[in-house]
């Protein structure tokens, strides 16, 4: 066992240090598919079902595909799918890890009952779900051994990336190359303030705006799942509609405020949050003065386009999460009632 983790502590850190590889070599799988490119490139809408943190990488890839090739995308929970309208003439991408999930392979068939041209995204060759799509992607991150998904997130984060570069026949070594450094970079960052704040409290609050809600919610589900410490993954500009009656100085957030779409914004969700007493951990870049100003702790990310910054930011947030669990004493390969594949609806 000690010999699989490879010298490290557990599988999910092994699993995390694997990503800088794993993006590259996923990223060139979903590249090389031209005929799923060309399918959604001519599809008249996508529709995307997964579920857990599948779904949080098909959330960020809604966010890409409308800004990069201005075609509608909709995402849905595999297990509320059967409860929607199903258009024939989309395109219908199925993701999940396991390929085994049994809401996203019910949905999924829904999808073809339908008519609906379907795509699976997965990371295990000959898995149930490859057996309904008519097409398969595989994200090749190769075997997940921690409950948690890290390196499997990031491949679909890479396997998007790459069909969408695919799409819109984009240069690609510069996004390979970008994100790699991004996330060697990340790999090394001091963690340890965010660390120390977080695991004192019961409930943290993960906010960010655009690219960066769907990154949120995905570093608020780690970090529920492996230190139990209850964490809800905000659009930052919704704080205000709820949550505002919750912040105190027992709540902190784990803010991402980057430059880019949304910027200013943030800032002034951040200074309202400060307003009421929430400790505030800013991931940003380390120049930025005005994040600087209103947060308690600043984790800076490298420079980069918006692959790499939202590489970054995962990358950060999983090695919270992780240090968090680990300062608490969790099972973090393991953790209670959770399991690496979902196979009953
Ligand atoms: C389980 C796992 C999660 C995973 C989800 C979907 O809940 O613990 O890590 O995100 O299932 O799994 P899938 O294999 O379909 O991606």
């Amino acid at each position: 066992e000690a010999a699989r983790k490879g010298g490290f502590e557990h599988f999910m850190l092994k699993e995390i240090f694997e990503q800088p590889d794993v993006f590259q070599q996923s990223f060139r799988l979903a590249n090389g598919h031209n005929s799923t490119s060309m399918l959604l490139r001519r599809a008249r809408g996508i529709s995307v079902i997964a579920c857990g943190t599948s779904y949080n990488a098909s959330l960020l890839f809604r966010y890409f595909a409308e800004k990069e090739c201005g075609v509608p995308v909709r995402v849905d929970l595999a297990s509320e799918y059967r409860y929607l309208s199903t258009p024939e003439d989309e395109v219908v991408i199925a993701v999940s890890q396991s390929g085994e999930t049994a809401d996203t392979l019910s949905a999924l068939k829904k999808a073809k009952d339908s008519n609906c041209q379907t795509i699976a995204i997965t990371n295990v060759q000959g898995s149930s779900i490859t057996r309904i799509a008519d097409h398969t992607i595989y994200t090749g991150a190769g075997p997940e051994m921690s409950v948690a998904a890290t390196k499997s997130y990031i491949a679909q984060v890479a396997a998007f990336s790459g069909l969408l570069a695919g799409m819109s026949c984009s240069d690609t070594s510069s996004v390979e190359c970008s994100v790699r450094q991004a996330i060697e970079e990340s790999l090394l960052t001091d963690v340890s303030e965010a660390v120390s704040l977080c695991s004192k409290v019961s409930t943290l609050f993960y906010v960010g705006r655009g690219i960066f809600y769907p990154v949120a919610l995905e570093g608020a589900l780690k970090m529920k799942e492996i230190s139990y410490i209850h964490a809800e993954g905000y659009a930052a500009g919704e704080i205000k509609h709820g949550p505002f009656a919750l912040l105190s100085k027992e709540t902190p957030a784990v803010a991402v405020c980057l430059p880019g779409d949304g910027y200013q914004s943030m800032l002034a969700n951040l200074r309202e949050m400060k307003a009421r007493g929430t400790p505030l951990i800013g991931i940003g870049y380390g120049d930025d003065i005005d994040l600087k100003e209103v947060a308690d702790v600043c984790i800076p990310v490298p420079k980069g386009d918006a692959y790499a910054q939202v590489a970054a930011v995962t990358v950060v947030m999983q090695r919270i999460a992780y240090y968090t669990a680990l300062a608490l004493g969790r099972d973090i390969d393991k953790p209670r009632n959770l399991a690496k594949s979902v196979t009953v609806e």
